[in-house]
Order: C-alpha cells, then sequence, then structure tokens
C-alpha cells in the first residue's frame, strides 16, 4: 500500500456484480422460495460458498460479536448453523437467543439479512450434525457440546444493488402466521406496508 488506507480503500471497486432481472411485485410470498431462489442463482453465478454467512450474537451486556459460518438447512423451521455450546457464539446465544444472519454474493450483487430469535434443535439433530462431518472436524467436539440452532426469523430482507446505486430491497415481516412484504428501490417507488410506515 504506498498510500493511505482511507485512499487506498476508496480507491477500491465496490458493487461490480452483475444484477439479475429482478420483479418485486413477482416473488413469492414465502421468503424461503426467494432464499432458495437467491442462493441457487448465486452458486449458478460462481459463489464458491453461497452458504458461508456472517453471524452475529450479542454478550448478555448487548455487546455485538459476529463470525462467518456455514448454513447447514433452511426450512419452514429455520435457517440452521452449528458449533460448539463451549464457543462464544453457543455461551453468547445461551444468554441473549437471538441472532442475524447475513449473506454477500458479490457476483450477483445481492445480499440477505435474516433476523429473530434462536432455538436449539433436538439432541438428536444435533448429533447427527456432527456425524456428519469428517472425522478430522469430529476431533477434540466434547459429548454434547456439538449443537445445531435455527434462526426463526421475523424479518428477512432481500437487497439487490444496483450499478446506478438504485437498488432494490423487499423485507419480509413475520406478522403470527402469515408474512407481510414490503418493497422499496429501483426506480424509487414504494410498495406494501413498510415497517416504519405500520402503527
Ligand atoms: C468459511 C468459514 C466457515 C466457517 N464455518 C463455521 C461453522 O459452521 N461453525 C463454526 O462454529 N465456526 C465456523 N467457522 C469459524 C468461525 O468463523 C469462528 O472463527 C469460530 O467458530 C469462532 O466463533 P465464535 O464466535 O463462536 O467463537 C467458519 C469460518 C469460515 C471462514
Amino acid at each position: 500500500m504506498d498510500t493511505t488506507p482511507a485512499a487506498w480503500l476508496r480507491e477500491r471497486p465496490s458493487l461490480t456484480g452483475t444484477p439479475p432481472a429482478l420483479h418485486p411485485d413477482a416473488v413469492p410470498d414465502d421468503p424461503l422460495a426467494l432464499f432458495l431462489n437467491w442462493i441457487t442463482a448465486a452458486a449458478e453465478a460462481g459463489v464458491a460458498e453461497p452458504h458461508a454467512a456472517t453471524l452475529a450474537t450479542a454478550d448478555a451486556d448487548g455487546t455485538p460479536d459476529a463470525r462467518t459460518l456455514i448454513l447447514k438447512d433452511v426450512d419452514e423451521r429455520g435457517w440452521a448453523f452449528a458449533g460448539t455450546r463451549s464457543s462464544a457464539k453457543g455461551r453468547q446465544l445461551a444468554v441473549n437467543p437471538a441472532a442475524a444472519l447475513n449473506f454477500w454474493w458479490q457476483p450477483v450483487l445481492r445480499a440477505v439479512r435474516v433476523r429473530g430469535p434462536v432455538v436449539e434443535a433436538p439432541a438428536g439433530e444435533s448429533a447427527a450434525d456432527l456425524a456428519a462431518r469428517s472425522a478430522a472436524a469430529r476431533a477434540g467436539v466434547a459429548d454434547g457440546d456439538w449443537v445445531l440452532w435455527r434462526i426463526v426469523p421475523n424479518r428477512i430482507e432481500f437487497w439487490q444493488g444496483a450499478t446506478d446505486r438504485r437498488h432494490t430491497r423487499i423485507v419480509y415481516t413475520r406478522e403470527g402466521d402469515r408474512w407481510l412484504r414490503s418493497w422499496s428501490g429501483g426506480d424509487g417507488t414504494r410498495r406494501g406496508a413498510d415497517e416504519e410506515g405500520r402503527g
């Protein structure tokens, strides 16, 4: 680096991906379907590890923490990830069972944010997840320390950047047993019950 960090950083390109066609009015009612659509599109666009994501948790006093991990499963029960109970995330989730999970898929200029309470999977599922790991990955994990958790989202944001910076943001919020959907972006239009605008 032969310049200041700020100057060097300013020269790095951002929003260099190629956003696919997106029609916010035509996305599925269920955010799980849209998530599966986007993560497979990311893989097809060349994202080598589209299931790698940043998980944010917080200590009991609210101090945030974040780390990279792998999405292990996703279905109507939630977005599943795994690790040890004795890890920082394990300790944080024990006192503060809520998290946010962030995906960034550069080639398609897309990001997804998943947020909500976290529940621990039944012990049999955690054991099955550990058993599916390689012997090397299992080594050193104490009995009962491996946990599969699920974020049960109450809010999911799908963000797609545009090279002209007219980004699109589709937000699903859970209301009881159904999802409300709103979106803004592209040409500056806004549709649906925006979270901020409700109640
Ligand atoms: C691509 C990638 C995938 C990872 N996957 C996991 C994972 O699935 N579970 C996990 O506990 N840590 C995973 N890690 C390691 C974590 O990022 C982290 O360093 C470690 O787990 C400590 O997290 P903690 O905050 O819970 O202590 C991964 C790291 C990278 C870079």
